[in-house]
């Protein structure tokens, strides 16, 4: 059981101009989480829009279990996108601001078709799964009446109401309070174990990758430079590119 890609190639703009991705491929299991990590512009959240279908490859291919998702259509296209979901970078951004807590991760729900009768169960248990707990002083807030970590939580409940197997975050604490961050990442970890999902933690920060991630995979212009456990590619990089990052990394580039 895995999200695969495979060779992946995009470009952008004009034919002959530099692909932001050059036959990349990476593979996420269940109950692992993989970071993805490069500076700015090296093509993470081009890869994280294939990964969800999002963006069709120029070529290569990306596949779940095996089908190739360009193939996925009707009924199973829908299932696909219940399996697989996002989580973005800014929650403020990607929650309707006048929508109260309850009806913002119960919204897929409706999308899909989960009778009424079993929304409001879901959605507390949800809510209690990302820590927004009691679930009852939540569930009529507003996105403005939440902190930047509350609010990323309730998009990841949104997420996870529809019981997904794996979780494309892109850049998911990099917009939040620094005293916050460790809280959420944590929060993946715990959903890793407990449901076995499998997460694709994108991030430009090398220390937030490791804290949380089994494997590191590393991009530069559009290729993997690097890959391997999160801890010997930061104990022993590899590559000069992700010995640059370390350094940059404050905590993680002195022993
Ligand atoms: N929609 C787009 N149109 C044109 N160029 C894009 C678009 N999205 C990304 N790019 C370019 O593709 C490259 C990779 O971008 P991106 O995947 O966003 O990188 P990252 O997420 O690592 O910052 C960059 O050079 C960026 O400018
Ligand atoms: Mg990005």
């Amino acid at each position: 059981m895995s999200l695969v890609a495979d060779d992946v190639v995009v470009t952008y703009g004009r034919k002959g101009s530099a692909p932001a991705l050059d036959g990349v491929g990476l593979t996420l299991g269940k109950g692992s989480i993989v970071a993805l990590v490069g500076e700015s512009g090296s093509g993470k959240s081009t890869l994280a829009r294939c990964l969800v279908r999002m963006r069709e490859p120029a070529a290569g291919r990306v596949s779940l279990d095996g089908t190739d998702l360009l193939t996925l259509r009707g009924r199973r296209l829908k299932a696909f996108r219940r399996r697989v979901q996002m989580i973005y970078q800014d929650p403020y951004e990607s929650l309707i601001p006048r929508q109260r807590v309850r009806d913002i991760v119960a919204e897929g729900l409706a999308i899909h078709g989960v009778p009424k009768g079993e929304r409001d169960g879901r959605v507390r248990e949800a809510l209690m799964a990302v820590g927004l707990t009691p679930v009852e002083s939540f569930l009529d807030r507003r996105p403005f009446e939440l902190s930047g970590g509350q609010r990323q939580r309730v998009a990841i409940a949104g997420s996870l109401v529809l019981e997904p197997a794996y979780l494309i975050a892109d850049e998911p604490v990099s917009m939040l309070d620094v005293s916050v961050r460790a809280g959420v990442l944590s929060l993946f970890g715990d959903l890793r174990r407990t449901r076995e999902l499998g997460i694709l933690l994108i991030t430009h920060d090398l220390a937030t990758a490791v804290h949380v991630a089994d494997r590191i995979v590393v991009m530069h212009r559009g290729k993997i430079v690097e890959e391997g456990p999160a801890r010997r590619v930061t104990a022993e990089p590899a590559h000069d590119y992700t010995r640059a990052l370390l350094a940059a990394t404050p905590d993680l580039g002195r022993p």
